[in-house]
């Protein structure tokens, strides 16, 4: 996610940048620049990389100057390179900007700054903005700020600098943080608070659609009119790193807690107001290409295994196309079937899992048309996917996967309506009424994670046990897998899936008294058949604690616990089942007193073999 810094005072601008960025890094970049103000002199300095190739830079060719922006860039619109990282300018090198967020108009805005003589450097939806404010000054800064501003659709936080205006600095957010930061004789601007916080602990939140502008000695806010806001500063008493995790006492918990957003963002880009169904051109398949597809196979590993699970079942359900799903290291060791007419869906958080990667080349290799489903903007999965549909969801920095696997779910879910929709397998009220539903897991998913505290609470109640089973049919098979991954890696507790229906063919013999089953229940045709479940294991002394939603009456006057979750369509039901498995993972781990975000023996990104 990118970050944003921006000072202005009596001392050199570029180490304080330097040093707010590097506060930043947490949140994961590909890219970092710099502007810095010195008189009517702007110079940028903006690399590809790591912090300390910018810093390099920085060094051999310092900036001068004490008012300048800086940005950590994690892709969303182009590939990371030195050209797509921000600070971007206008054409004459006087105004730069850095930018948060997704302009979801950009290219009508860049036809339409194209027809004005405007001419673009980079692949980035922020270049817009700064052409845009080029294209409204006419002596004011902040006027031709606020022009441009009420040209945009979408999220942002930018800071703004022109060597026309020295001694200030613009700035203005819409739906992603924007922080002020005030000093004595200096002030600060950033997107979070940890890139201040060495500097300052007296600070202005800026609300949505309000600006400021900040010199040495004033911030002054204003509302989107124009018209002055008084605000009174909020005194900042956590830690650096409490604030890194925005206040969650770990990584894990605020992604977990970022799934309404992350499931928002991804969504929102591909339901565009001006169609009717859901826009994947990003991914290259057009309609000949979906027609044309006779068999679908999902390789990935781990969490993304699993979300590719749940593509089985829905894709096969909904468009009646085979579906082969198989974990990476098996399918590249197996001499696979993959030919031309196959779409073969390459799943990863990173885009760097070696074995997804060799799979993905292996079915490359044999003819299938491929599609990645990834992250990481510019990683090696989207780029030798060639079609690519992105996750929207931000860096995950725990290893636990959370938010990759909900949002990966939306991407595989909005794949198939398109697919079902022009094959004809899926009518047009069908595809509405499914797509409204999608459209509404955003909220539900907040709903989840309201019963944080009850689940936190059984959590409290088993997190001794040595052993824990979880249970499901189909789709709730596929999530009961995912639940017990993420129990087993980050509490070490020992965990096993199965389909319920496989239990008395061998696993119910570990069922002794006191065992904890957790129970998935959320496809209403099945309930009575996971109730008969229930009911052997319990007959074997189990403790059975179910999720399932408020209508699955059987499987809760069975069960000694219950999470009641929303009810969605069922094939969606998973993006909501799945939630309370992460958190009750979570809340184990944290009774046990283990290291949440890096459990034992395990990589955020497994790069290799
Ligand atoms: O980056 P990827 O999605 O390709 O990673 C795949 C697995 O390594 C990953 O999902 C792993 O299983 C997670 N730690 C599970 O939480």
């Amino acid at each position: 996610m990118c970050g944003i810094i921006g000072y202005i005072g009596d001392k050199q601008a570029s180490p304080i940048l330097l040093e707010g960025l590097e506060k930043l890094e947490y949140r994961g970049y590909d890219s970092a620049g710099v502007a810095v103000l010195d008189g009517d002199k702007l110079s940028v300095r903006k690399k590809k990389g790591r912090l300390a190739v910018l810093e390099n830079e920085v060094r051999e060719r310092p900036v001068l100057g004490s008012a300048g922006i800086g940005h950590t860039r994690w892709a969303t619109h182009g590939e990371p390179s030195d050209v797509n990282s921000h600070p971007h300018l206008n054409a004459a090198g006087d105004i730069a900007l850095v930018h948060n967020g997704i302009i979801e108009n950009y290219m009508r805005l860049k036809d339409w700054l194209g027809e004005k003589g405007y001419a673009f450097v980079s692949q980035t939806d922020t270049e817009v903005i700064v052409h845009l404010v080029d294209y409204y000054y006419n002596g004011s800064l902040l006027d031709a700020v606020q022009q441009a501003l009420g040209r945009l659709q979408g999220s942002y936080a930018i800071v703004v600098a022109s060597s026309k205006h020295p001694g200030e600095l613009i700035a203005a957010r819409k739906d992603s943080p924007l922080i002020l930061g005030a000093g004595e004789g200096e002030n600060f601007i950033a997107s979070d608070i940890p890139a201040i916080l060495n500097r300052t602990r007296e600070v202005y939140l800026l609300e949505d659609r309000e600006m400021a502008r900040v010199t040495r000695s004033a911030i002054d806010i204003l509302d989107e009119y124009g018209m002055p806001v008084q605000r009174s500063l909020f005194h900042v008493h956590w830690d650096v790193s409490a604030a890194e995790k925005g206040g969650y006492p770990h990584f894990m918990l605020k992604e977990i807690h970022e799934e309404p957003k992350a499931l928002r963002d991804t969504l929102s880009p591909r339901f565009k107001e001006e169609s009717m169904h859901i826009d994947l051109g990003e991914t290259g398949l057009d309609d000949e290409a979906m027609r044309s597809i006779r068999r679908v196979v999902i390789v990935a590993c781990g969490t993304a295994y699993h979300a590719g699970l749940v593509g089985k079942y829905a894709m096969e359900r909904l468009i009646g196309v085979p579906v082969e799903v198989d974990v990476a290291s098996e399918f590249r060791y197996r001499d696979p079937i993959a030919a031309k007419g196959d779409l073969f869906i390459a799943i990863s958080q990173s885009g760097e899992t070696a074995d997804t990667l060799a799979a993905l080349r292996l079915a490359k290799e044999k003819g299938a048309q491929i599609l990645a489903i990834t992250n990481v903007v510019g990683s090696t999965v989207s780029r030798e996917a060639g079609a690519v549909m992105y996750t929207w969801a931000g860096p995950e920095i725990a290893v636990a996967s959370t938010k990759a696997y909900t949002t990966q779910l939306l991407c595989l879910y909005m794949l198939i309506l398109e697919i079902g929709r022009v094959r004809g397998a899926i009518d047009e009220g069908e595809y509405a009424r499914l797509a409204s539903a999608l459209r509404r897991l955003p909220e539900q998913a907040a709903e989840v994670l309201a019963l944080e505290e009850a689940i936190a609470h059984s959590a409290h109640l088993h997190y001794a046990m040595t052993d824990t089973y979880f249970l499901g049919r189909n789709l709730d098979y596929a999530v009961a897998l995912e639940g017990s991954l993420k129990l087993k890696e980050i509490s070490y507790i020992h965990s096993e899936a199965f389909a319920a229906g496989e239990l008395k063919h061998g696993p119910i013999a570990l069922i002794e008294r006191g065992t904890l089953v957790i129970a998935l229940a959320t496809q209403t045709a099945l309930y009575e058949k996971l109730a008969s479940n229930i009911k052997e294991v319990k007959a074997r002394g189990a403790h059975v604690l179910s999720i399932c939603p408020e209508d699955a009456d059987t499987v809760i006057g069975l069960s000694d616990e219950v999470i009641t979750i929303p009810n969605t369509e069922e094939l969606f039901m998973p993006v909501l089942s799945v939630i309370p498995t992460q958190l009750f993972a979570y809340h184990c781990s944290v009774e046990r007193g283990y290291d949440v975000d890096k459990p034992r023996n395990l990589a955020k990104s497994v790069t290799v073999e």
